[in-house]
This record gives structure tokens, sequence and C-alpha cells, in this order.
């Protein structure tokens, strides 16, 4: 599929308002981030949007064990990730919330849609309820013994010990998480999405999206098991949005949730007061693109849930579903105990989020498999890198041409051969890119990198600058080096935007695009160095790990 020429726009999974966001969190908007920064850099008209996903039991129960309205606590998480996204460059065109009246009047006309289009029924179920709490409990909310393996203390959905899933009913000995009271069990009425009347227009959408292989065999396996028909309602007490028409029934949150994509859409379309058209992202037929980045745990509900919905509600479905696997740190699960549960504030606290943005840049690609944070291999990383291999070369030639040339860059390219090695390599890098293959596009800049230090330690301009008859040779050799600098940085900008920003002020240029790559700097005045980037100290990493603990 080529997303080149048309107009994209771009989704990241939404964080639940009910907690901080970690580094776990933060891989998927980064992988995002920069995939949406390349695209811009390219020219692609791009928007990407987030909100927050503020509905649910956890908030509900979370807020009333506080002592607040859900609605404050959703705020005040939806302002506190807003910021932290800002501050880790994490640049959304619009950033707002599920909870909204965009969301509520969408889900609504979507909603009736379904009904119209006969995708819905009813059904009557038999859930857990806490007679003390007078709530019916999500699966999540009962726990017991195993009827498998007998292990203790699980979940009512599935065994974390021998993997098996079942329903909260069959476990032995179950308690309400909420009173640690039996629960009883008690019939309610819900709303089914006919999701098994979808499956074969599923499959043949499967086969025209842009997805992983693995992540098409993993939607394969589910086919083969069978799809089962899927409960979009949940009884009072609930914080969501209402039924229409219904006392006391809301939508299930993850129903509204993937609607807060066009939600945020549309409040960004009456921001700007339609400069933006709205209905040419939803109309099925437009040609514009649709793409949502998702971690592997939420597949289910964006490749078979979701466009089954936008299906029945005759709007358009995604056009690629791009999925990232979970971080380790360290070889293990993130811990509080070990530290290594790091929100992003402590991580902004104590160390530059573009020495994390390079670094997932480094270890991403387009699969979902997990990846590592070793923080050893992080600190050898940036450092050898981002400092020692490229912002290097800058800091090795400006000195020359700020000291001794009055901040003027030759008329002359010194070795034009380098020069166009470096140039042309922007279509295999663009292409590296546009395919979430960042780790290798890192890893082809690096080695451009190194090629630019050669080429300086080859000429030594140091030694010629001895020589009062090499002067002008001198400042050609510093010319050469910062040209490449120039194009290095470009290349990295979708991933360390700052640093790239401060390299265009001190080369005095504007807003650097792709396509100057292929430019060259002569008869140019720049202006002095100040330092990019300093070096990642261990110091600052432990720090971090001893405040997370
Ligand atoms: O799994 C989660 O964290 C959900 N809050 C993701 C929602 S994505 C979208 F559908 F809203
Ligand atoms: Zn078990």
């Amino acid at each position: 599929m080529d997303s080149a020429q048309k107009k994209l726009l771009v989704t990241n999974a939404l964080p639940y308002a009910n907690d901080s966001i970690h580094i776990g969190h933060l891989v998927g908007y980064i992988q995002a981030d920069i995939w949406v920064r390349f695209q811009k850099l390219q020219g692609t008209d791009c928007l990407y949007v987030c909100a927050s996903d503020a509905h649910g039991t956890p908030i509900m129960l979370r807020a009333e064990k506080i002592g607040v309205d859900p609605e404050e606590l959703a705020n005040e998480y939806t302002q506190e990730h807003h910021r932290d996204f800002k501050d880790f460059l994490i640049n959304f065109d619009n950033y707002y919330t599920t909870h909204s009246k965009e969301n509520q009047e969408l889900i609504e006309e979507i909603f009736s849609k379904l009904v119209k289009n006969n995708r819905i029924e009813k059904q009557i179920i038999e859930q857990a309820f806490d007679d003390k709490e007078q709530m019916f409990l999500p699966d999540r909310y009962v726990r017991g013994q195993c009827p498998e393996c007998g292990a203790e203390d699980q979940y009512g959905d599935s065994c974390e010990d021998c993997g098996s899933t079942y329903k909260p009913t069959d476990l032995i000995n179950p308690i309400s998480v909420i009173s640690g009271n039996k629960p009883s069990q008690k019939k309610s009425e819900h709303y089914f999405l006919k999701l098994k009347d979808s499956e074969s227009m599923l499959k043949e959408w499967i086969q025209t999206i842009d997805i992983h292989p693995s992540v098409k065999s993993k939607l394969n396996e589910w086919f083969t098991s069978g799809l089962k028909n899927w409960d979009i309602s949940r009884d009072d007490p609930y914080f969501g949005f209402k039924i229409p028409e219904e006392d006391d029934k809301y939508f299930y949150v993850w129903l509204d949730a993937p609607m807060g994509y066009f939600a945020s859409l549309k409040n960004l379309c009456e921001q700007k007061e339609n400069s933006f058209d709205y209905q040419s992202y939803v109309d099925p037929n437009n040609e514009n693109q649709l793409i949502h980045f998702i971690g592997k745990d939420i597949i289910y509900f964006h490749a078979l849930f979701w466009p089954a919905v936008l299906d029945g509600a005759e709007l358009k479905k995604p056009d690629g579903i791009y999925v990232n696997g979970f971080l380790t740190v360290n070889g293990k699960k993130m811990s509080k105990s070990r530290g290594t549960m790091i929100k992003a504030r402590t991580y902004l606290d104590h160390l530059n989020p573009e020495y994390l943005r390079y670094y997932y840049a480094y270890k991403l690609n387009s699969g979902m498999d997990d990846f590592d944070l070793d923080t050893n291999d992080f600190l050898h990383r940036v450092n050898s890198d981002l400092v020692g291999k490229c912002v290097n070369i800058a800091s090795r030639c400006a000195k020359f041409i700020n000291d001794d040339f009055n901040n003027q860059l030759s008329g002359k390219i010194a070795d034009q051969e380098l020069l166009s090695q470096f140039q042309q390599s922007s279509s295999s890098i663009a292409t590296m890119y546009k395919h979430r293959e960042f780790g290798r596009a890192m890893r082809t800049i690096m080695s451009l990198a190194d090629q630019a230090n050669r080429y300086l330690d080859k000429e030594k301009p140091w030694n010629l600058a001895k020589d009062v008859t090499k002067k002008e040779q001198v400042q050609e050799i510093c010319t050469m080096g910062l040209n490449l600098f120039r194009i290095l940085m470009i290349y990295l900008k979708p991933v360390v935007p700052a640093i790239a920003k401060q390299a265009e002020a001190f080369l005095d240029l504007d807003n650097q695009h792709w396509s100057d790559i292929n430019q060259s700097l002569i008869d140019h005045q720049i202006n002095n160095y100040e330092p990019l980037l300093t070096r990642l100290q261990k110091e600052n990493i432990d720090a971090m790990i001893d405040a997370s603990k």
C-alpha cells in the first residue's frame, strides 16, 4: 500500500485516565511520533490525534476511593498525560478526551446505525454480582481458585499459573475484589454486537490493509477458533455514556474508546474552524488513510471489534494497524521493587527525553516482538552514537569556522563524491522510516556518521590549522564536515527533533525538510556553536531508578 500521496490520519492507543504513564507506554507513542514526524518532514499531509480513555469501572472505583468525581480524576490525568507527552516531544495535532460531547454524539449516532443495520442483538446473561456494593463485577474484579490447576487467587477470566481461560462463575471459592464477599449470580439484559456476522468481511478486509504478517497470523488463529458476539453494554453503576432510551445501562468503555479517535479529530476540526474536512477522514469512499498504532495486547479490539463497528456504522475502516511489543528493562518485566517501573515524569526529572527517543528508535522494527531497555547498553548507545558520532562532527568543525573564519563557510564542497553518497542514501533511509524499520535506519545513519568522522580523521584540520598557508583548506574541510552534519541531522530529525532544531539554529537555517537533503551549504554564515547534547551519565540513570522504587 502506498500512503505517500494520501492524507493520513494517525492515532495512538488512548491511555486510561486513571494512572500515570510509564516508559513502557511511551514505546508506541514515540514510535508513532517518529513515523508522523517523518511523514510531515517529507511533506505528507498527516494528522496525529490522541485522547485520554476516560471511562470504565477502574476509573469509577479509583475516583470513589479517593472521594472525587470520575470526571475530575479523568481530567487531572488527561492534563498530566498531555504534559508528559509534550515533554517527550510527542507532537499530537490534538489531545482530547473520550468523555466529550463530540464522542457522545458520535457514539449515539453509530449505535443507532448499528441497530438500523441489524448488527446488534439483545441477550439476557448471568453475571457475578456484588450484593454489598450493588454492582455487577467485571471478570477482573472476581478472584478465586483456578478451576483447572487449583492455583489460588486468580482472576475471573484466566489463570496466570496455567494460562487456562474460563468464566468467573467457574472459579472455586470466588470473592469480589471490591467487598471481599462471595459474589452472587444475577441476570441482566445486554446489547451484543453480532461479530460473527462480520467474519467474512473481516477476513477479506485484513487481506487489504497494511498489517504485519505476525499480526495477520494471530488474527487467523482467532478466526479458526471462532468469533463470539461482543457485549457492548454495562449496567449501572458505571462511568461512561448512557445508552439512549435505557435508564441504567451504559456503553462499554471499549465501544466508545476507539470512537475517541474520531472525536479528537472532530474537535480539532472545530478548533481550526473546519480547515480540515472531518468527513474526508471517516467516509468509507474517501482515499484518505486511517492508521492506528497500538500495543500487542489490544489487537482484538482494533482488528476485529472496531472494524466490525465501523463497517456496521458505514464508516471508514483502518488502512493500517501497526502493532508494537512490550518493553522489558534489564531483561525483566518492569517492576516497582527493581525500580524499573519508571514513570514518564520520573524519567524527565533525571534524563533528556531525546536519549530515550533515540534508544527506542534504535531498538524498534515493524514487528511486534518485545524489546529490552538495557540500561548499560542505553548509556553506551546514546553516548557513542548521538554524542560521540553525530554531535561530535559539529563540535570538531565549528571551532575553526567560528574562531578562524568569522563564522563563514567556504564557497566550495571539498569532497563532492562523499556529499553525494550522503544525499543518495535518502531514498533507502526514507523507505526504512516508512516501513517502521527504525533500527535499520539508525544503523544506516550511524554508519554515515562514521564515514564523516573518518573523513575528518583523515583530513586532520586541527593539524593543518597550525600552518598559515593551509588556512583555505581548513575552511573547506570544516565546511564539508558541517555539510555532512547537516544531512545527518535531517535524517535524525524525526527521532531527535529538539537537537535537530538546535542544529538548524547553529547552522542558521530555516526549518529543514527532507527535500533539503539535496542542497549544499556554501558561502554561508553560521552561528557560534553551543553544545548540542551532553553525555548521558550513569549517576542519573541510577538516581532515576532509585526514585522509581
Ligand atoms: O488498553 C488501553 O490502555 C486502552 N485504554 C486503549 C484504548 S485504545 C482506543 F481504542 F481507544
Ligand atoms: Zn490454573
